[in-house]
């Protein structure tokens, strides 16, 4: 049995499968219908979610398995004090597969060694976001066809934002991948990513304030919300969430092919003027979403 906490778990050519599959179901959705028939997905939210809860569901409910679950701790009896543990040990009798999201960073990885079920991380806190970076690779291969020699530019909370945390990881093995970080002073990568993932790994990567002077360099723009709900107090947050905003102005020296990323929502941080630009891939990359997790579903359970 086997569970998704981290995205480095998945080896590349299992990440190749993945997509694969996933670009197989997209064009046959009809053969894949009956997959998980009397299969049971539980999904376990307990911090909010619109794309991930949802696409978990959707994934599951299009393979012909049926869904359970909550979207906020308060209906749960966490809100009672049950543990993590308790409850993945009562969930784990109720389904097939769980996918969990949590406020707490590795509170799905101790999911997964109390549960008798496979356990999927759908976001821990400021930690790892693994499906959301199979999805943003699931885009970045039908955009750009491969995932080598790409300069990956991360613009906003590259402190807070997981899905960065988990797409650099990804990247990171891939030749010829460059990183460039932009963001505030204070919302800066963490040291660990840097020297677990960039440094260990030998990935070329650059650190600056300026997101129009990196522009002409990008394959990738990933941008990025700024976490409120990870801040300590309002006023930071108040201070520093307008600190990018893509605009069609600022894309003016961009790449023709540039292909513009977010894992959403948006707050503030992409005008609406940028969502006409063939560029802009972020609703194409909602709708890969549920594919990658209909592949990730049936490899987990071990379903050809
Ligand atoms: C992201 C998340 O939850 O980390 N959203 C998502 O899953 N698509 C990004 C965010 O909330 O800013």
């Amino acid at each position: 049995m086997r569970s998704l906490i981290d995205i480095l778990e998945l080896s590349t050519a299992e990440i190749n499968e993945l997509v694969d599959t996933a670009t197989h179901i997209l064009e046959n959705p009809a053969a894949y219908a009956h997959k998980c028939d009397g299969k049971i997905l539980a999904t376990l939210f307990f911090e909010p979610s619109t794309r991930t809860r949802l696409s978990f569901e959707s994934a599951m409910l299009s393979l012909g398995g049926q869904v359970l679950g909550f979207s906020e701790a308060s209906s749960s009896s966490a809100s009672k004090g049950e543990s993590v543990a308790d409850t993945i040990r009562t969930v784990s009798c109720y389904s097939d597969i769980i996918a969990m999201r949590h406020p707490k960073e590795g509170a799905p990885l101790v999911a997964a060694s109390h549960s008798m079920v496979p356990v999927i991380n759908g976001g821990d806190g400021g930690h790892n976001h693994p499906t959301q970076t199979l999805t943003d690779l699931l885009t970045i291969h039908h955009e750009k066809g491969r995932f080598d020699h790409l300069t990956v530019g991360f613009c906003g909370d590259l402190k807070f934002g997981r899905t960065v945390h988990s797409l650099i990881s990804a990247m990171s093995r891939y030749e010829g991948t460059r990183i460039v970080l932009v963001s505030p002073e204070e919302l800066k990568l963490p040291s660990y990513v840097k020297k677990e993932v960039l440094e260990k790994s030998g990935i070329e990567y650059i650190q600056t304030t300026d997101l129009e002077a990196v522009m002409p360099e990008l394959d990738i723009l990933y941008m990025t919300r700024v976490q409120r709900e990870r801040f300590f107090n309002e006023e930071d947050y108040l201070r520093l969430k307008d600190s990018y905003i893509l605009t069609p102005e600022k894309l003016a020296n961009a790449k023709g092919d540039l292909s513009i990323l977010h894992p959403l929502p948006r707050v503030n941080e992409i005008s609406t003027a940028v969502d006409s630009d063939p560029r802009a891939c972020y609703f194409r990359q909602v709708r890969y979403g549920r594919y990658i997790r209909m592949a990730l579903i049936m490899k987990l359970l071990d379903i050809e």
